[in-house]
């Protein structure tokens, strides 16, 4: 494959940084594009000495549009990966105007500065939260959009205004077609096996992997398992839990696609990134009990507003066009987390 620059936006972060680990490593040129709101450029320095190469990064807003402009300018961008976007359920409820500012003006902006320079492929964060409820559990791309709070709904929005942007290549051809694939992430976990870049969340966590890989460390007492009376085997609640890692690698799958015959006459397409298989709490305090011989203390809590029971991928259609599966199981998603928490106990110190 012919290989090119890719603009990473929020690329200093969680799920950012291991993907621009994958690029340099599959031979991409990466240009990082982060308002250090949720990170720390230490991430980035750690990138380059994982993979021994270099990458250039621009501290900036995406809601600069100037500051994008510019870099459109000086860089020859072929493709953006775009993760930068605030991701919190809890907090999107309260500051609702926020997340719409970063996530879909943030979008926006970005949007037009790509257009005016002509660079017109697309592989946008979309998430799990983006469906309507299912009675099932399970989640293929067909099902209804739908989501419940804020942070879902300015991700259905940005969907929305990506499938139009994308049909106006069908209405009135205009030079390159948009190619946008959009990948619906399922619960993204673990690390880099190096052990040098990790989830890094500030505060204390909100997500269940980072909370329970920090009560092992001793920096919280104990874990609330929120909810034992939901219809599943044991009672707590279930998710697809997936390799951070393996994620990323769905992002290179994807402009591979992108560029290939399957997005020929452009388009926007959705995938699911899930394993498929789903995991209850109870699963995930055992599995890291047995995988890091550490004791979870844990109580159970009442059930946290907005949660579902059940909610995993159907990830066929990811395996069938983008010749993507998630390859590592959970004791490997447990055994990187606990790497990258026992190497770095206080997450990144710049
Ligand atoms: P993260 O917070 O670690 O990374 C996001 C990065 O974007 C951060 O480095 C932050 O500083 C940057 N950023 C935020 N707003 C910005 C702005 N306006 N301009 C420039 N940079 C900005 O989060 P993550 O877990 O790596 O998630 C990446 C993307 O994936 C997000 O869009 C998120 O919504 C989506 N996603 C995450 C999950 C998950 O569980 N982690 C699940 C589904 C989807
Ligand atoms: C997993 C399970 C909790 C914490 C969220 C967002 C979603 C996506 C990923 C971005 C649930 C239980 C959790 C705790 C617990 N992000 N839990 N005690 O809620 O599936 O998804 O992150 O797109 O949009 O909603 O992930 O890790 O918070 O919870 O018992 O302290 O763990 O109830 O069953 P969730 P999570």
């Amino acid at each position: 494959m012919d290989k090119h620059t890719v603009l990473v936006t929020g690329g200093a972060g969680f799920i950012g940084s291991h993907a621009c680990v994958e690029l340099l490593q599959a031979g991409f040129n990466v240009v990082v594009v982060d308002n250090l709101s949720n990170s720390k450029l230490e991430s980035l320095k750690r990138v380059e000495q994982i993979t021994g190469k270099t990458l250039q990064f621009y501290q900036a807003d995406i809601r600069d549009k100037t500051a994008l402009t510019d870099i459109f300018a000086k860089e020859s961008i072929a493709t953006v990966i775009h993760f930068a976007g605030l991701k919190a359920v809890g907090e999107s409820c309260e500051q609702p105007l926020n997340y719409y500012h970063n996530n879909v003006y943030g979008t926006l902006v970005l949007l037009e500065a790509m257009s005016e320079a002509n660079v017109k492929q697309l592989v946008f964060s979309s998430s799990a939260t983006v469906y309507q409820p299912s009675e099932t559990g399970q989640y293929s791309e067909s099902l209804p959009l739908g989501a419940i709070n804020p942070y879902g709904r300015s991700k259905v929005m940005v969907e929305d205004i990506l499938r139009d942007v994308a049909a106006v290549d069908k209405i009135k051809p205009n030079g390159a077609p948009w190619k946008v694939a959009l990948l619906r992430y399922f619960n993204p976990i673990g690390a880099h096996e190096s052990g040098m870049i990790g989830e890094d969340p500030n505060g204390i966590p909100n997500n269940l992997m980072p909370y329970v890989s920090q009560v092992a460390i001793g920096n919280l007492k104990q874990l609330s398992v929120y909810g034992n009376d939901y219809a599943t085997p044991d009672g707590t609640g279930i998710r697809d839990y997936i390799h951070v890692v393996d994620l990323v690698k769905g992002h290179i799958k994807a402009i591979e696609a992108i560029e290939s015959d399957k997005f020929s006459g452009g388009g926007c397409k959705a995938y699911n990134l899930g394993t498929g298989k789903g995991y209850s709490v109870l699963d995930i305090v055992n599995t890291f009990e047995a995988v890091t011989g550490r004791k979870i203390l844990y109580q159970f809590a009442p059930r946290r507003a907005g949660d579902l029971a059940e909610c995993f991928a159907n990830p066929a259609l990811a395996d069938k066009e983008l010749n993507w599966i998630a390859d590592k199981d959970l004791e490997d998603m447990i055994a990187d987390t606990w790497n990258w928490q026992v190497k770095n106990p206080q997450g990144y110190v710049d």
